[in-house]
C-alpha cells in the first residue's frame, strides 16, 4: 500500500518506527521500494554522492526534478520526498511555492523537504495550503554550511537547544507533517520528539526519534564516508570494486565474453557472405 502523510501520522500515534532512505535513481529506488521502506528521500545530498560537489550549494531545481522523476517512477509504495535545493525557497514565498510546485508536477514528488525553522514557516504554510506536503529539516542543515562554519553537531548549548525546540514547534504549527533532525544530541532529539505531534526522522539524532533516515551510499559502504551515526549494513563498495577489477582482468585476458555471452548465426548465412 502506498505510504502517505497519513502513514506518518499513524506511525507517530502508534509508536511504530518510520524508515526513510535516500535514492537518486530508478534502479536503487526500485530495490528500496521492494524492500518495504516507508519513504524515499531524493536528497540534495545528490550534490555530494552523485555529482561529486564538495557541498550541496550548487544543486539546482532542474537536478532535483530530473532525479526525483526517476525515483518516482520506481516508488510504487514508498512516499517520495524531494529536497528543495539551496536558494529555491529562501528568496520569497512565491518563488518557494513555484519551485515546490515544479518538484510535484515535473518530479512527481509526493512531498518536499526544506532546511530551516521558524524563518521559513510562511513558505511551509503557503505550500501546505496549496496542497504540497512539507517535511522540515533542523539541526545540521548542510545548505547553511558556511554560516555554521562546517558540518558539525548542532544544539549543544542551552540557547541552541531552545531555538531548535522553538523551530520544531513553528514547523509543526505551519503544517509540516514530519521533521528531519540531523546531527543533534540524542537527548535533545528525544525532547523535540515528545514536544511535537508530527514524527521526527533522525540522522545522527539517536534512537528517540520516530524514524530514521540514512544516505544509502553511506550505509552500503559506497561513499567512503563513515560518520559515527551511520551503521554500514554491507560493504557494497568493495564488492563493486572487485567486480570491476574482475571484468577488466577477464576482458584483457580474453576470458570475457565467453560463448555463453555471445550471439550466433546459422552457418549457411555465414557461407553465403562470400
Ligand atoms: O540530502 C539529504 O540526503 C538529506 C538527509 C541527510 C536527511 O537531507
Amino acid at each position: 500500500m502506498k505510504n502517505t502523510v497519513l502513514t506518518f501520522k499513524k506511525a507517530k500515534e502508534e509508536g511504530t518506527k518510520l524508515t526513510m532512505l535516500t535514492a537518486y535513481d530508478y534502479s536503487t529506488a526500485r530495490l528500496m521500494d521492494e524492500a518495504g521502506v516507508n519513504s524515499i528521500l531524493v536528497g540534495d545530498s545528490l550534490g555530494n554522492v552523485i555529482l561529486g560537489y564538495e557541498d550541496t550549494l550548487s544543486v539546482t531545481i532542474e537536478d532535483m526534478i530530473h532525479h526525483c522523476a526517476a525515483v518516482s517512477r520506481a516508488a510504487k509504495n514508498a512516499l517520495v520526498v524531494c529536497d528543495m535545493p539551496f536558494m529555491s525557497y529562501e528568496v520569497s514565498v512565491e518563488e518557494a511555492l513555484k519551485n515546490a510546485g515544479r518538484l510535484m508536477k515535473e518530479g512527481r514528488a509526493n512531498a518536499v523537504k526544506l532546511e530551516g525553522g521558524e524563518e521559513y514557516a510562511p513558505q511551509v504554510r503557503a505550500m501546505v495550503n496549496a496542497g504540497i506536503p512539507v517535511v522540515g529539516h533542523l539541526g545540521l542543515t548542510p545548505q547553511a554550511v558556511n554560516v555554521l562554519g562546517g558540518n558539525r553537531i548542532q544544539g549543544k548549548s542551552v540557547e541552541a537547544a531552545r531555538k531548535l525546540i522553538k523551530d520544531a514547534k513553528a514547523l509543526e504549527e505551519a503544517g509540516a507533517f514530519a521533521i528531519v533532525l540531523e546531527c543533534i544530541p540524542g537527548e535533545l532529539a528525544s525532547i523535540i520528539t515528545k514536544e511535537v505531534s508530527v514524527p521526527t526522522i533522525g540522522i545522527g539524532a539517536g534512537a528517540g526519534c520516530d524514524g530514521q533516515v540514512l544516505v544509502y551510499q553511506d550505509m552500503l559502504g559506497i561513499s567512503g564516508f563513515k560518520p559515527k551515526f551511520c551503521k554500514q549494513y554491507a560493504q557494497i563498495g568493495e564488492i563493486m570494486k572487485e567486480a570491476f577489477a574482475s571484468y577488466i582482468r577477464e576482458t584483457q585476458e580474453g576470458v570475457f565474453p565467453s560463448e555463453e555471452n555471445t550471439f550466433t548465426v546459422d552457418a549457411e548465412v555465414l557461407e553465403k557472405l562470400y
